[in-house]
């Protein structure tokens, strides 16, 4: 490794993030690193902690304890009466939300505004780019997914794999330096999983740093420089794809694994 890569900052650094739910701890003290262009997949049981996780990065959960650092700036959190950390600042927090990209399971595109203006809306109302060039870049990124044909349609008119794609290229249309994706497959249709993966995996190529939570095996083992297994809120097992796969060490990861294979 040469010095250079030995000092670079992480895209992403949490530090032992902890999240309680009235008195039940969901997450334990959880710390990883995300350097530009990881794809780290975070897998476990359901009830694990995965959502929480994910969610507590951006403060959709605010954390009990814990660090978040962007790319080398930490989010400044404020203990207050309630258990959980709050963000000192809505200024850093929202400024942070709007390099991190969500894609959830359930899409969660604007039913009432076409495909086209679905992707613009936040590049012309929150990044205030001309509208011409919030246009012309939906475009692209619209056909990037292969909905340029749909442009001009609703949310509803589309198979829940095509309103996914929408999803991400909405994401994408902000140009964020990490995106976090929450199962993103799990609410389609067998035969709708592929192109949405199909996506993904031409992100991940694109070297796109990206933390995704997902029961897709195949898709996890092939795509990830990183994978996490998450068993009640700690991580039970951390390495490289290939040596989670094919060496796992902990007995309760491999028996997550032949359960799921
Ligand atoms: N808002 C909430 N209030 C109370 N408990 C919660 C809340 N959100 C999550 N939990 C609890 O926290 C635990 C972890 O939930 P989480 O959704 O993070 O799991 P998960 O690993 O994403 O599971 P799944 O694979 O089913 O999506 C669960 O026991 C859940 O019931
Ligand atoms: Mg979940």
């Amino acid at each position: 490794m040469s010095n250079a890569s030995v000092s670079r900052i992480p895209a992403l650094e949490l530090n032992n993030i902890h999240k309680t739910f009235g008195d039940v701890e969901v997450l334990k003290g959880i710390s990883l690193k995300a350097y530009d262009g990881d794809v780290i997949s975070i897998l476990g049981s359901s009830g694990s902690g995965k959502s929480t996780f994910l969610r507590c990065i951006n403060l959709l959960e605010n954390p009990t304890e814990g660090e978040i650092i962007f790319k080398g700036e930490q989010l400044a959190l404020t203990a207050n009466k309630s258990p959980d950390l709050q963000a000192s600042s809505m200024a850093q927090l929202t400024r942070m939300r709007q390099q991190i990209g969500f894609v959830f399971q359930s899409f969660n595109l604007w039913p009432h505004m076409t495909i086209l203006d679905n992707v613009v809306e936040g590049p012309a109302n929150v990044l205030k780019r001309p509208k011409q060039e919030a246009r012309e870049y939906a475009e692209f990124l619209l056909n990037k997914v292969g909905i340029a044909d749909k442009k001009h349609m609703y949310p509803s008119q589309l198979s829940g794999g095509q309103q996914q794609r929408v999803a991400i290229a909405r994401t994408l249309a902000m140009d964020p330096q990490v995106i976090l994706f929450d199962e993103p497959t799990s609410a389609l249709d067998p035969e709708l999983v592929g192109e949405v993966l199909g996506v993904m995996r031409s992100l991940a190529e694109e070297g796109r740093t990206m933390l995704i939570v997902t029961h897709e095996m195949n898709f996890a083992k092939e795509v990830s420089s990183e994978v996490v297994f998450l068993h009640q809120g700690l991580i039970e097992e951390q390495g490289t794809s290939k040596k989670v796969f094919e060496a796992p060490e902990s007995e309760r990861f491999k028996a997550f694994l032949s359960s799921t294979f």
